[in-house]
Protein backbone atom coordinates (compact mmCIF):
# COMPACT_ATOMS: atom_id res chain seq x y z
CA UNK A 1 0.00 0.00 0.00
CA UNK A 2 1.56 3.58 -0.72
CA UNK A 3 0.03 6.61 1.11
CA UNK A 4 1.40 9.86 -0.37
CA UNK A 5 1.97 13.32 1.25
CA UNK A 6 2.58 16.16 -0.52
CA UNK A 7 2.55 20.04 -0.27
CA UNK A 8 4.78 23.05 0.67
CA UNK A 9 7.31 22.92 3.15
CA UNK A 10 6.29 24.42 6.86
CA UNK A 11 3.14 22.54 6.98
CA UNK A 12 4.24 19.34 9.34
CA UNK A 13 4.30 17.58 6.12
CA UNK A 14 8.05 15.74 7.25
CA UNK A 15 6.91 15.18 11.04
CA UNK A 16 3.27 14.02 9.95
CA UNK A 17 4.72 11.41 7.10
CA UNK A 18 7.30 9.79 9.49
CA UNK A 19 4.40 9.88 12.55
CA UNK A 20 1.88 8.01 10.41
CA UNK A 21 4.84 5.51 8.67
CA UNK A 22 6.05 4.30 12.26
CA UNK A 23 2.27 4.02 13.35
CA UNK A 24 1.14 1.85 10.38
CA UNK A 25 4.64 0.22 10.44
CA UNK A 26 5.09 1.59 6.92
CA UNK A 27 8.32 2.41 5.17
CA UNK A 28 9.22 6.68 4.97
CA UNK A 29 10.12 8.26 1.92
CA UNK A 30 11.53 11.67 2.16
CA UNK A 31 11.54 12.93 -1.39
CA UNK A 32 12.89 15.84 -0.79
CA UNK A 33 15.83 14.37 0.58
CA UNK A 34 16.56 12.58 -2.75
CA UNK A 35 16.99 16.44 -4.40
CA UNK A 36 18.51 17.39 -1.68
CA UNK A 37 21.41 15.37 -1.53
CA UNK A 38 21.73 15.44 -5.71
CA UNK A 39 21.58 19.31 -4.65
CA UNK A 40 24.37 18.49 -2.21
CA UNK A 41 26.04 16.49 -4.71
CA UNK A 42 26.25 19.52 -7.24
CA UNK A 43 27.84 21.94 -4.66
CA UNK A 44 30.36 19.23 -3.94
CA UNK A 45 31.42 19.14 -7.25
CA UNK A 46 31.60 22.35 -7.78
CA UNK A 47 29.34 22.29 -10.87
CA UNK A 48 27.05 26.00 -11.02
CA UNK A 49 23.05 25.01 -10.38
CA UNK A 50 22.22 27.36 -12.86
CA UNK A 51 23.88 25.18 -15.40
CA UNK A 52 21.45 23.07 -16.57
CA UNK A 53 23.92 20.61 -19.04
CA UNK A 54 26.54 20.26 -15.96
CA UNK A 55 23.72 19.44 -13.69
CA UNK A 56 21.92 16.87 -15.86
CA UNK A 57 25.48 15.29 -16.61
CA UNK A 58 26.16 14.80 -13.10
CA UNK A 59 22.64 12.43 -12.64
CA UNK A 60 24.54 9.58 -14.09
CA UNK A 61 27.71 9.87 -11.12
CA UNK A 62 24.90 10.61 -8.90
CA UNK A 63 24.69 7.08 -6.25
CA UNK A 64 21.88 7.29 -3.79
CA UNK A 65 21.72 5.11 -1.35
CA UNK A 66 19.02 5.35 2.09
CA UNK A 67 19.86 4.08 5.30
CA UNK A 68 16.69 2.30 7.12
CA UNK A 69 18.81 1.96 10.37
CA UNK A 70 17.28 2.83 13.34
CA UNK A 71 18.18 6.73 12.79
CA UNK A 72 17.77 7.24 8.43
CA UNK A 73 20.74 8.07 7.13
CA UNK A 74 21.44 9.27 3.21
CA UNK A 75 24.49 8.43 1.39
CA UNK A 76 25.63 9.88 -1.91
CA UNK A 77 28.24 7.88 -3.74
CA UNK A 78 28.89 6.03 -0.09
CA UNK A 79 29.36 9.39 1.81
CA UNK A 80 27.12 10.22 4.05
CA UNK A 81 25.24 13.62 3.78
CA UNK A 82 22.48 13.33 6.08
CA UNK A 83 23.28 16.49 8.20
CA UNK A 84 24.73 18.50 5.24
CA UNK A 85 21.61 18.16 3.29
CA UNK A 86 19.39 20.84 5.40
CA UNK A 87 21.50 23.72 4.92
CA UNK A 88 19.66 26.64 3.64
CA UNK A 89 22.12 26.69 0.62
CA UNK A 90 21.40 23.21 -0.17
CA UNK A 91 16.94 23.88 -0.21
CA UNK A 92 17.59 26.88 -2.00
CA UNK A 93 19.66 24.80 -4.89
CA UNK A 94 17.54 21.72 -4.49
CA UNK A 95 14.23 23.92 -5.25
CA UNK A 96 16.22 25.06 -7.85
CA UNK A 97 17.48 21.80 -10.16
CA UNK A 98 14.34 20.04 -9.21
CA UNK A 99 12.87 22.54 -11.97
CA UNK A 100 15.43 20.33 -14.61
CA UNK A 101 12.81 18.00 -16.30
CA UNK A 102 16.19 15.21 -16.59
CA UNK A 103 16.16 15.65 -12.82
CA UNK A 104 12.82 15.14 -12.14
CA UNK A 105 12.30 11.71 -14.61
CA UNK A 106 15.49 10.70 -12.98
CA UNK A 107 14.26 11.14 -9.28
CA UNK A 108 10.80 10.10 -10.22
CA UNK A 109 12.35 6.38 -11.34
CA UNK A 110 13.96 6.21 -8.57
CA UNK A 111 11.58 6.73 -6.15
CA UNK A 112 9.08 4.14 -7.81
CA UNK A 113 12.03 1.31 -7.42
CA UNK A 114 11.71 2.32 -3.59
CA UNK A 115 7.57 1.88 -3.63
CA UNK A 116 8.08 -1.43 -5.32
CA UNK A 117 8.84 -3.41 -2.49
CA UNK A 118 6.95 -2.36 0.47
CA UNK A 119 4.20 -0.77 2.37
CA UNK A 120 5.16 2.54 2.81
CA UNK A 121 4.43 6.39 3.13
CA UNK A 122 6.23 8.76 0.74
CA UNK A 123 6.25 12.76 1.16
CA UNK A 124 7.14 15.35 -1.10
CA UNK A 125 5.46 17.85 -3.66
CA UNK A 126 4.70 15.52 -6.68
CA UNK A 127 3.93 11.96 -5.00
CA UNK A 128 -0.09 11.59 -5.70
CA UNK A 129 0.41 13.53 -9.13
CA UNK A 130 3.01 12.17 -10.80
CA UNK A 131 5.05 9.50 -8.83
CA UNK A 132 2.00 6.94 -7.64
CA UNK A 133 -0.82 8.41 -9.55
CA UNK A 134 -2.45 5.11 -8.39
CA UNK A 135 -1.83 5.94 -4.95
CA UNK A 136 -4.02 3.72 -1.77
CA UNK A 137 -4.57 7.32 0.29
CA UNK A 138 -3.20 11.24 -1.45
CA UNK A 139 -2.91 13.68 1.51
CA UNK A 140 -2.10 17.16 0.97
CA UNK A 141 -1.34 19.50 3.43
CA UNK A 142 -1.60 22.93 3.64
CA UNK A 143 -0.80 25.75 5.94
CA UNK A 144 -1.38 29.73 6.17
CA UNK A 145 2.29 31.76 5.17
CA UNK A 146 2.38 33.35 8.55
CA UNK A 147 2.21 29.76 10.42
CA UNK A 148 4.45 28.01 8.19
CA UNK A 149 7.30 30.60 8.33
CA UNK A 150 7.07 30.73 11.96
CA UNK A 151 7.35 26.75 11.95
CA UNK A 152 10.80 26.89 10.08
CA UNK A 153 11.93 29.75 12.05
CA UNK A 154 11.75 27.50 15.03
CA UNK A 155 13.21 24.43 13.39
CA UNK A 156 16.06 26.73 12.27
CA UNK A 157 16.87 27.84 15.81
CA UNK A 158 16.41 24.56 17.14
CA UNK A 159 18.68 22.72 14.46
CA UNK A 160 21.59 25.48 14.53
CA UNK A 161 21.56 27.50 17.88
CA UNK A 162 24.49 28.76 17.29
CA UNK A 163 24.15 30.25 14.37
CA UNK A 164 23.03 34.10 13.94
CA UNK A 165 18.55 33.65 14.09
CA UNK A 166 17.52 35.12 10.58
CA UNK A 167 14.80 37.85 10.83
CA UNK A 168 11.15 36.06 10.18
CA UNK A 169 10.58 38.09 7.23
CA UNK A 170 13.53 36.94 5.29
CA UNK A 171 12.28 33.32 5.96
CA UNK A 172 8.87 34.32 4.86
CA UNK A 173 11.35 35.74 1.23
CA UNK A 174 12.70 32.30 0.94
CA UNK A 175 9.25 30.47 0.97
CA UNK A 176 8.10 32.20 -1.31
CA UNK A 177 10.75 32.60 -3.64
CA UNK A 178 10.82 27.99 -3.06
CA UNK A 179 7.25 28.01 -3.29
CA UNK A 180 7.44 30.01 -6.86
CA UNK A 181 10.14 27.44 -7.70
CA UNK A 182 7.97 24.23 -7.33
CA UNK A 183 4.19 26.03 -8.40
CA UNK A 184 5.43 27.46 -11.69
CA UNK A 185 7.99 24.87 -13.40
CA UNK A 186 6.78 23.69 -16.09
CA UNK A 187 7.03 19.89 -14.92
CA UNK A 188 5.26 18.54 -12.44
CA UNK A 189 4.33 21.60 -10.46
CA UNK A 190 3.68 21.31 -6.98
CA UNK A 191 -0.37 21.11 -6.38
CA UNK A 192 -2.73 18.89 -5.04
CA UNK A 193 -4.09 15.91 -7.20
CA UNK A 194 -7.53 16.24 -7.61
CA UNK A 195 -7.78 12.98 -5.34
CA UNK A 196 -5.93 14.20 -2.68
CA UNK A 197 -7.66 15.25 0.69
CA UNK A 198 -6.74 18.76 1.90
CA UNK A 199 -6.10 19.39 5.06
CA UNK A 200 -5.07 22.58 6.37
CA UNK A 201 -2.48 22.02 9.86
CA UNK A 202 -2.59 25.96 10.72
CA UNK A 203 -4.62 25.20 13.88
CA UNK A 204 -3.97 21.32 14.43
CA UNK A 205 -1.04 19.80 16.38
CA UNK A 206 0.90 17.19 14.42
CA UNK A 207 -0.83 14.22 16.49
CA UNK A 208 -4.27 15.28 14.87
CA UNK A 209 -3.21 15.54 11.78
CA UNK A 210 -1.86 12.35 12.19
CA UNK A 211 -4.92 10.56 13.67
CA UNK A 212 -6.96 12.02 10.58
CA UNK A 213 -4.59 10.60 8.26
CA UNK A 214 -4.98 6.59 9.60
CA UNK A 215 -8.47 7.14 10.12
CA UNK A 216 -8.36 7.60 6.41
CA UNK A 217 -6.50 4.89 5.73
CA UNK A 218 -8.40 2.58 3.60
CA UNK A 219 -8.58 -1.11 5.01
CA UNK A 220 -6.35 -4.07 3.15
CA UNK A 221 -8.01 -6.03 1.31
CA UNK A 222 -7.18 -9.70 0.64
CA UNK A 223 -6.27 -10.84 -2.69
CA UNK A 224 -9.08 -13.41 -2.87
CA UNK A 225 -11.53 -10.79 -1.34
CA UNK A 226 -11.01 -8.70 -5.22
CA UNK A 227 -11.31 -11.76 -7.30
CA UNK A 228 -14.68 -12.89 -8.42
CA UNK A 229 -15.70 -16.04 -6.89
CA UNK A 230 -15.17 -18.34 -10.34
CA UNK A 231 -12.14 -16.92 -11.00
CA UNK A 232 -10.80 -17.15 -7.56
CA UNK A 233 -11.81 -21.20 -7.41
CA UNK A 234 -10.18 -22.03 -10.70
CA UNK A 235 -7.22 -20.13 -9.96
CA UNK A 236 -7.14 -21.79 -6.16
CA UNK A 237 -7.43 -25.23 -7.71
CA UNK A 238 -5.04 -24.50 -10.48
CA UNK A 239 -2.41 -23.24 -8.17
CA UNK A 240 -2.77 -26.45 -5.94
CA UNK A 241 -2.49 -28.94 -8.96
CA UNK A 242 0.96 -26.46 -9.85
CA UNK A 243 2.42 -26.87 -6.54
CA UNK A 244 1.50 -30.35 -6.13
CA UNK A 245 2.84 -32.21 -9.28
CA UNK A 246 5.45 -29.20 -10.24
CA UNK A 247 6.74 -28.07 -7.35
CA UNK A 248 5.61 -23.74 -8.30
CA UNK A 249 7.50 -21.18 -7.21
CA UNK A 250 6.75 -17.48 -7.73
CA UNK A 251 9.25 -14.76 -7.00
CA UNK A 252 8.70 -11.58 -7.30
CA UNK A 253 4.84 -10.95 -7.13
CA UNK A 254 5.62 -7.66 -5.08
CA UNK A 255 6.97 -6.07 -8.05
CA UNK A 256 3.24 -5.72 -9.65
CA UNK A 257 1.56 -2.84 -8.63
CA UNK A 258 -2.80 -1.53 -8.95
CA UNK A 259 -3.92 -0.54 -12.33
CA UNK A 260 -3.31 -1.07 -16.54
CA UNK A 261 -0.29 -3.64 -16.83
CA UNK A 262 0.78 -5.78 -19.34
CA UNK A 263 2.35 -9.16 -18.03
CA UNK A 264 4.66 -10.27 -20.94
CA UNK A 265 6.93 -13.58 -20.49
CA UNK A 266 9.14 -16.27 -22.81
CA UNK A 267 6.21 -18.93 -24.34
CA UNK A 268 7.44 -22.36 -24.80
CA UNK A 269 4.70 -24.30 -23.59
CA UNK A 270 0.43 -24.52 -23.11
CA UNK A 271 1.26 -24.25 -19.37
CA UNK A 272 2.59 -20.72 -19.77
CA UNK A 273 -1.13 -18.85 -19.49
CA UNK A 274 -2.09 -20.89 -16.35
CA UNK A 275 1.05 -20.63 -15.10
CA UNK A 276 1.39 -16.74 -15.74
CA UNK A 277 -1.99 -16.24 -14.36
CA UNK A 278 -1.80 -18.12 -10.94
CA UNK A 279 1.49 -16.83 -10.45
CA UNK A 280 -0.10 -12.80 -10.47
CA UNK A 281 -1.84 -12.08 -6.97
CA UNK A 282 -4.55 -10.34 -9.00
CA UNK A 283 -7.48 -11.09 -12.22
CA UNK A 284 -5.30 -11.17 -15.13
CA UNK A 285 -6.53 -11.56 -19.08
CA UNK A 286 -5.47 -13.03 -21.87
CA UNK A 287 -6.88 -13.15 -25.39
CA UNK A 288 -7.09 -17.19 -27.42
CA UNK A 289 -8.23 -18.38 -30.46
CA UNK A 290 -11.88 -18.61 -30.69
CA UNK A 291 -11.64 -22.39 -31.65
CA UNK A 292 -9.68 -22.77 -27.84
CA UNK A 293 -12.97 -22.10 -26.77
CA UNK A 294 -14.87 -25.27 -28.53
CA UNK A 295 -12.92 -27.68 -26.76
CA UNK A 296 -15.49 -29.05 -24.21
CA UNK A 297 -13.21 -28.29 -20.60
CA UNK A 298 -10.97 -26.37 -21.85
CA UNK A 299 -13.12 -23.82 -23.25
CA UNK A 300 -15.30 -23.26 -19.51
CA UNK A 301 -11.84 -23.24 -17.94
CA UNK A 302 -10.16 -20.11 -20.22
CA UNK A 303 -13.45 -18.05 -19.95
CA UNK A 304 -13.25 -18.38 -16.36
CA UNK A 305 -9.71 -17.25 -16.47
CA UNK A 306 -10.95 -14.30 -18.12
CA UNK A 307 -9.61 -15.29 -21.57
CA UNK A 308 -11.50 -13.25 -24.07
CA UNK A 309 -12.16 -14.99 -27.94
CA UNK A 310 -10.24 -13.29 -30.92
CA UNK A 311 -12.14 -14.36 -33.61
CA UNK A 312 -9.97 -15.84 -36.84
CA UNK A 313 -11.09 -13.60 -39.90
CA UNK A 314 -10.38 -10.50 -37.98
CA UNK A 315 -7.65 -11.60 -35.41
CA UNK A 316 -5.43 -8.66 -35.66
CA UNK A 317 -7.45 -5.77 -35.24
CA UNK A 318 -9.93 -7.55 -33.06
CA UNK A 319 -7.01 -8.51 -31.33
CA UNK A 320 -6.06 -5.20 -30.73
CA UNK A 321 -8.99 -3.56 -29.96
CA UNK A 322 -9.77 -5.58 -26.99
CA UNK A 323 -6.60 -5.79 -25.67
CA UNK A 324 -6.55 -1.40 -25.71
CA UNK A 325 -10.21 -1.85 -24.11
CA UNK A 326 -8.88 -3.83 -21.31
CA UNK A 327 -5.94 -2.09 -20.56
CA UNK A 328 -7.63 1.36 -20.30
CA UNK A 329 -10.25 -0.26 -17.91
CA UNK A 330 -6.72 -0.80 -15.97
CA UNK A 331 -6.97 -4.63 -16.00
CA UNK A 332 -4.03 -6.72 -16.25
CA UNK A 333 -3.29 -8.05 -20.08
CA UNK A 334 -1.42 -11.04 -20.83
CA UNK A 335 0.79 -11.21 -23.85
CA UNK A 336 3.39 -13.63 -25.29
CA UNK A 337 5.48 -11.22 -27.19
CA UNK A 338 7.55 -13.82 -29.06
CA UNK A 339 4.18 -14.71 -31.03
CA UNK A 340 4.10 -18.32 -31.00
CA UNK A 341 5.53 -20.78 -28.66
CA UNK A 342 8.99 -21.45 -28.95
CA UNK A 343 9.78 -24.68 -30.51
CA UNK A 344 13.41 -25.08 -28.43
CA UNK A 345 12.79 -23.76 -25.21
CA UNK A 346 14.81 -20.63 -26.55
CA UNK A 347 13.54 -16.80 -26.24
CA UNK A 348 13.03 -16.05 -29.84
CA UNK A 349 12.70 -12.29 -31.37
CA UNK A 350 9.41 -10.34 -29.92
CA UNK A 351 6.65 -9.63 -32.48
CA UNK A 352 6.19 -5.97 -32.62
CA UNK A 353 2.40 -6.36 -31.93
CA UNK A 354 2.91 -5.70 -27.97
CA UNK A 355 4.96 -2.71 -28.20
CA UNK A 356 2.06 -1.27 -30.60
CA UNK A 357 0.05 -2.07 -27.32
CA UNK A 358 2.69 -0.17 -24.89
CA UNK A 359 2.76 2.99 -26.83
CA UNK A 360 -0.79 2.86 -27.43
CA UNK A 361 -2.01 2.76 -23.89
CA UNK A 362 1.47 3.87 -22.03
CA UNK A 363 0.46 0.85 -19.90
CA UNK A 364 3.36 -0.48 -17.43
CA UNK A 365 4.99 -3.39 -18.75
CA UNK A 366 5.97 -6.31 -16.03
CA UNK A 367 8.81 -8.96 -17.52
CA UNK A 368 8.51 -12.15 -16.62
CA UNK A 369 9.94 -15.65 -16.97
CA UNK A 370 8.83 -19.33 -17.12
CA UNK A 371 11.40 -21.80 -16.27
CA UNK A 372 10.37 -25.34 -16.53
CA UNK A 373 7.10 -25.46 -18.40
CA UNK A 374 9.06 -26.51 -21.51
CA UNK A 375 10.13 -29.26 -19.72
CA UNK A 376 7.00 -29.98 -18.15
CA UNK A 377 5.45 -29.82 -21.85
CA UNK A 378 6.96 -29.13 -24.32
CA UNK A 379 5.23 -27.56 -27.67
CA UNK A 380 5.82 -30.85 -29.55
CA UNK A 381 4.37 -33.14 -27.34
CA UNK A 382 0.43 -33.71 -27.22
CA UNK A 383 0.44 -34.57 -23.16
CA UNK A 384 2.28 -32.68 -20.73
CA UNK A 385 4.34 -34.76 -18.38
CA UNK A 386 2.92 -35.27 -14.96
CA UNK A 387 6.07 -34.33 -12.57
CA UNK A 388 8.40 -31.75 -12.98
CA UNK A 389 9.10 -28.03 -11.52
CA UNK A 390 8.42 -25.45 -12.92
CA UNK A 391 9.16 -21.24 -11.75
CA UNK A 392 7.65 -17.99 -12.27
CA UNK A 393 9.89 -15.03 -11.73
CA UNK A 394 8.61 -11.34 -12.11
CA UNK A 395 11.05 -8.53 -12.95
CA UNK A 396 10.68 -4.82 -12.00
CA UNK A 397 8.05 -2.99 -13.73
CA UNK A 398 9.20 -1.34 -17.32
CA UNK A 399 7.40 2.59 -16.72
CA UNK A 400 6.47 4.43 -20.19
CA UNK A 401 8.59 7.27 -18.61
CA UNK A 402 12.07 5.81 -19.96
CA UNK A 403 10.98 5.61 -23.55
CA UNK A 404 9.05 8.93 -23.52
CA UNK A 405 11.86 11.27 -24.44
CA UNK A 406 13.05 8.90 -27.41
CA UNK A 407 11.73 10.07 -31.41
CA UNK A 408 8.30 8.52 -31.72
CA UNK A 409 9.66 5.84 -34.61
CA UNK A 410 12.22 4.66 -32.30
CA UNK A 411 10.10 3.60 -29.57
CA UNK A 412 9.22 0.77 -30.49
CA UNK A 413 12.59 -0.85 -30.99
CA UNK A 414 13.56 0.33 -27.45
CA UNK A 415 10.65 -0.95 -25.74
CA UNK A 416 11.13 -4.61 -27.24
CA UNK A 417 15.13 -4.55 -26.73
CA UNK A 418 14.43 -3.38 -23.12
CA UNK A 419 11.94 -6.23 -22.38
CA UNK A 420 13.74 -9.00 -24.22
CA UNK A 421 17.11 -7.84 -21.99
CA UNK A 422 14.48 -7.68 -19.57
CA UNK A 423 13.56 -11.08 -19.62
CA UNK A 424 16.83 -12.34 -20.31
CA UNK A 425 18.30 -11.14 -16.81
CA UNK A 426 15.18 -12.77 -15.23
CA UNK A 427 16.47 -16.25 -16.53
CA UNK A 428 20.31 -15.22 -15.43
CA UNK A 429 19.16 -14.04 -11.34
CA UNK A 430 17.36 -17.38 -11.10
CA UNK A 431 20.28 -19.41 -12.93
CA UNK A 432 22.70 -17.32 -9.94
CA UNK A 433 20.55 -18.70 -7.23
CA UNK A 434 17.95 -16.58 -6.95
CA UNK A 435 19.10 -13.92 -4.27
CA UNK A 436 17.10 -10.96 -2.70
CA UNK A 437 14.07 -9.21 -4.84
CA UNK A 438 14.37 -10.31 -8.90
CA UNK A 439 15.66 -7.27 -10.88
O1 LIG B 1 10.71 18.83 1.12
P1 LIG B 1 12.08 19.53 1.02
O2 LIG B 1 12.06 20.94 1.50
O3 LIG B 1 13.14 18.70 1.69
O4 LIG B 1 12.43 19.54 -0.56
C1 LIG B 1 13.56 20.18 -1.06
C2 LIG B 1 13.28 20.64 -2.51
O5 LIG B 1 13.15 19.52 -3.34
C3 LIG B 1 12.00 21.44 -2.67
O6 LIG B 1 12.24 22.83 -2.77
C4 LIG B 1 11.40 20.97 -3.95
C5 LIG B 1 12.11 19.71 -4.28
N1 LIG B 1 11.21 18.57 -4.26
C6 LIG B 1 10.50 18.32 -5.40
O7 LIG B 1 10.57 19.08 -6.34
N2 LIG B 1 9.73 17.20 -5.48
C7 LIG B 1 9.63 16.37 -4.44
N3 LIG B 1 8.89 15.28 -4.55
C8 LIG B 1 10.33 16.64 -3.24
C9 LIG B 1 11.10 17.76 -3.19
Amino acid sequence: MIITIDGPSGTGKSTVAREVAARLQFTFFDTGAMYRSFAWKIVHDGIDPANQEKVIDALSSFHFEISFDQERAYFVNDREVTEEIRTREISMIASQIATYPEVRNHMVKLQRKFGRSCHAVFEGRDMGTIVFPDADLKIFLTAKPTVRAERRYKELINKYPDNEPLAIHQIQEELNLRDKNDTTRSISPLKAAPDAIVIDTSDSTIDEVVEKIIRLKPKTQSRFSTMKFIYWLVYSLARGFFKLFYRLKIYGEKHIQKGAGLLIANHTSFYDPPILSISCNEEVHFLARESLFKVPLLGKLIRALNTHPVTRESADINALRQMIRLLSEDKKLIIFPEGARSKTGKLHHFKPGFSFIAKKTKATIYPAFIEGAYEAWPSNKKFPSLFGKVTCVFGSPILWEEFEHLPKDEIEKHVIERCMHAIEDLKLWLEKGAQGMPP
